[in-house]
């Protein structure tokens, strides 16, 4: 018998959102429900994904070229890690995709969105996530927290406000706009009140 198809979960936010804070509870939270699980990230999730990754937080680049090479990670990521993991009925829960690259390279650095739309459709058009979970925060709170927890700040966290500014107009736009797949948590809260969210949002999906 084929295996039910798992579902694809994804985690977005301005960096310093606490995303990253969550991920294990919620990875923790679906596997007491009796998920099988996977846990994974982007840019990265293959060898060669996690090596991209160490370019595109690193070295200087061409908008187009930063846009490419996320398409290129998650190609590779797509068809190695998250399609034969949902088609073996595993979830899969992803720290960032393909709404990171709309908000990022299409709200803060300005590439047009309809060029995102056609990489988005050459390398996954048939493929979204069931659920994206986006962590809502300001972008001064987000940045009080970045600079309490990141003594390196990478290439994207060294970003001025103006920029973080225009990911999460994108973000929200993008939220806005898909209510039934995105759901906004409003991350200025203490943990155990977004616990609590996020579990009402967990027990709705499985
Ligand atoms: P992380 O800090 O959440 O691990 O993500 C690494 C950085 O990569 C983060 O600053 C957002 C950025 N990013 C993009 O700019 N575009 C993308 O498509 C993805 C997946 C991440």
């Amino acid at each position: 018998m084929t295996p039910v198809r798992g579902k694809f979960i994804t985690l977005e936010g301005v960096d310093g959102a606490g995303k990253s804070t969550h991920l294990d509870w919620i990875a923790e939270r679906l596997r007491t429900r009796g998920r099988d699980l996977l846990v994974t990230r982007e840019p990265g999730g293959t060898p060669l994904g996690e090596s991209l990754r160490k370019l595109l937080l690193s070295e200087p680049m061409h908008i187009e070229t930063e846009t490419l090479l996320m398409f290129a990670a998650r190609r590779e990521h797509l068809s190695r890690v998250i399609r034969p993991a949902l088609d073996q009925g595993c979830w899969v829960l992803s720290d960032r995709f393909t709404d990171a690259t709309y908000a990022y390279q299409g709200g803060g650095r300005g590439l047009p969105f309809d060029r995102i739309a056609v990489l988005e459709r050459w390398v996954h058009g048939d493929l979204q996530p069931d659920l994206t979970l986006y962590f809502d925060l300001s972008v001064d709170a987000a940045r009080k927290r970045l600079s309490t927890s990141q003594s390196h700040p990478d290439r994207f966290e060294q970003e001025g406000a103006d920029f973080f500014e225009r990911v999460r107009s994108a973000y929200r736009a993008r939220a806005a706009a898909e209510p039934e797949r995105i759901a906004v948590i409003d991350a200025d809260r203490s943990l155990d009140d977004v616990k609590k969210e996020l579990e009402v949002i967990i027990s709705s999906i499985c």
